[in-house]
């Protein structure tokens, strides 16, 4: 079979935020381009970082540096951070920041002109440059438009199924299909980068919209690369709960950076409960008191609603879970208390918008019904810290699907700088293995036609199961099984229904044609999902310890020999019901003057 094909230098999977820096950064040395999304263009989970991009600026306050902002990381992370992406990250977010300022994205200020920064949850200071509460949205379009002003080739609505490798085993390019039409096209590239985001379209309650189903992260296994860290998933404290049709929906972390704080149903402020013992007075009897005691011990640290998002989540769960939620099973985010309706509206315009059109609710007047959305995955594929090349000779990766950078737990505002300073990384690291000349030969045409086969198969049969009942099932499986809160026997149901649903994902069977059937799309996501979900799953399982963003109700707390090294999953037959093997991958050294910064900070 012969199909649409096409050429590039670097081929970019996903126009997201790192997809899009990196595609800028490659097109800048020279390379031909080509970038591919399954969505639109602009449409990206980067617009879901609301409430800011981190970046050690010191413009709000002069004591913050890169130091501060690489050990915030790494505390936020747990300590099982990649060290040397962590530092990358915070020396180099500043000068992405006013690179997104040359290039047309237009920040809050400070009264002297500078770019205004926030409080967010983990950061020591405010340190989240920011555009109101719609930063990520900025951020996309400032790069849109850098990206088109390049003429770069964009094809949108075309979902890559698989990479393909040429006859020496390193990556060659992709095949894929247009959702408008059905067709299929081929991508050969010299070298390829994965931007594609994350995967929280598996839970129920998610902030991730339909793209976020983990095909990057399964791809890049099926191709060869490793998975680290795959049981570490942020749920973020703060979703909608009510209306059930927006369940999960993001209330940025933003609301709290700006003052906003969590009650529960007796209008307690909780968070006072859930603080370490010496930051906590036992006998206060008012909010005032427990205020005033923490901000007198803690020496001008945040709020106790800034605490890094996993404990923030978990102290909402245990709130609801002791009876003291919501009607709707969430607790309350309280701004209008605390701050006047002309600022809430100025600073958080969109979250007014969104409660107010969404729930009814004016949050200048009422408090917002919240509680912990799936939101984001730590884990992702292994990366080299400075070229992003993944163990895949010929792809790299960079942005969500990538691993390391946030270890365990990933601090709010990290996103946006990370996609920046790694899609730019991506893009030199693809830039300079193409000029080192290793570059893959012709794809192999048989893997192509495989995957086609593949994609098509759902079509014949005469009868199976709708791939919408799956995914439901799916979702509610890994909520219930792999959520917050993760428990042994939970986990082994888990590892059962997924060998359960491997035999329904085969038995799919699509109804109607080729173009735009989002029915077949989805029979082409799930493989990938199922692939996630088992990674997740066999990760959560092996990690018999609490840390960050994976908790385990059996092993309450860390273990410090498991944070010594990754779990890292590979596959050797390179399907996605191919068996997935687990290793040690033990931390990368870091070097001694990293270690006397975290020393210095205890
Ligand atoms: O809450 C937020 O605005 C999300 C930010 C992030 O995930 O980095």
């Amino acid at each position: 079979m012969t199909y649409e094909h096409h050429d590039y230098d670097v081929l970019i999977i996903g126009a997201g935020g790192a997809g899009l820096r990196a595609a800028i950064e490659a097109q800048q040395r020279g390379l031909n381009v080509g970038i591919v999304t399954k969505s639109l263009l602009g449409k990206a989970h980067t617009v879901m970082a609301e409430g800011g991009i981190a970046a050690a600026m010191a413009n709000v306050h002069p004591e913050d540096n890169w130091m501060v902002h690489f050990r915030d990381t790494m505390r936020g992370g747990k300590y099982l951070n990649n060290n040397r992406m962590a530092e990358l990250h915070a020396k180099e977010a500043p000068e992405r920041v006013l690179e997104l300022e040359q290039w047309g994205a237009l920040f809050d200020r400070t009264k002297d002109g500078k770019i205004l920064q926030r409080d967010f949850g983990g950061h020591r200071y405010a340190r989240l440059a920011h555009v109101g509460d719609r930063t990520g949205l900025e951020l996309i379009r400032t790069l849109q438009q850098k990206v088109v002003s390049m003429g770069t080739d964009v094809f949108m609505e075309c979902k890559v199924l698989k990479l393909v490798h040429d006859a020496n085993g390193k990556v060659a390019g992709c095949v894929a299909y247009r959702r408008q039409t059905g067709e299929f096209v081929t991508f050969a590239a010299k070298a390829v980068i994965l931007a594609t985001g994350g995967a929280g379209k598996s839970w129920k309650f998610t902030s991730n919209s339909w793209e976020g189903t983990g095909d990057g992260h399964a791809m890049a296994l099926w191709a060869g690369a490793k998975l680290i860290d795959m049981e570490c998933i942020q749920f973020h404290p703060t979703g909608m709960v009510w209306p059930l049709s927006v369940r999960g929906l993001l209330v940025t972390e933003g609301v709290r950076g700006d003052g906003g704080v969590l009650r529960n149903s007796e209008g307690k402020r909780f968070m006072f409960n859930y603080v370490a013992p010496m930051f906590r007075d036992e006998t206060a009897e008012t909010e005032e008191e427990a205020d005033k005691w923490y901000d007198d011990h803690t020496a001008g640290r945040r709020p106790p609603e800034l605490l890094p998002r996993d404990e923030v989540a978990r102290a909402i769960n245990a709130e609801v879970k002791a009876g003291r939620g919501t009607p709707h099973g969430g607790v309350y985010l309280d701004i209008a208390t605390r701050r006047s309706p002309e600022f809430i509206r100025r600073r958080l315009p969109s979250m007014y918008h969104q409660f107010m059109e969404l729930a009814g609710v004016d949050i200048t007047t009422e408090s917002m019904e919240i509680g912990p959305t799936c939101h984001y995955i730590m884990g992702g594929v292994q990366v080299v810290a400075d070229t992003a090349a993944t163990a895949a000779p010929g792809l790299f990766a960079a942005g969500e699907v990538a691993g390391g950078l946030h270890g365990a737990n990933r601090l709010g505002g990290n996103s946006l700088s990370d996609l920046v300073v790694f899609g730019k990384r991506a893009g030199m690291g693809a830039a300079d293995y193409i000029a080192a000349g290793e570059v893959a030969g012709e794809m192999n045409k048989d893997e192509v036609d495989a995957a086609v086969a593949e994609a098509l198969a759902p079509f014949d049969k005469e009868e199976g199961e709708n791939p919408y009942d799956i995914q439901r099932d799916l979702q509610e499986m890994m909520q219930a099984n792999v959520g917050i809160i993760r428990t042994q026997s939970e986990l082994d149901e888990a590892t059962v229904q997924l060998d359960a649903f491997t035999q329904r994902v085969k038995n799919i069977k699509v109804k109607g044609g080729r173009a735009y059937n989002p029915g077949w799309n989805l029979a082409t996501d799930l493989p990938a999902m199922i692939t996630v979900c088992k990674t997740v799953t066999i990760g959560a399982s092996l990690r018999k310890e609490s840390r960050g963003g994976h908790t385990r109700e059996d092993f309450p707390t860390a273990d410090p020999e498991l944070g010594k090294f990754n779990f890292a999953q590979s596959t050797s037959g390179g399907n996605w019901d191919s068996d997935i093997v687990t290793e040690e991958s033990p931390l990368l050294p870091m070097p001694d003057e990293l270690k006397a910064l975290l020393e210095e900070a205890k």
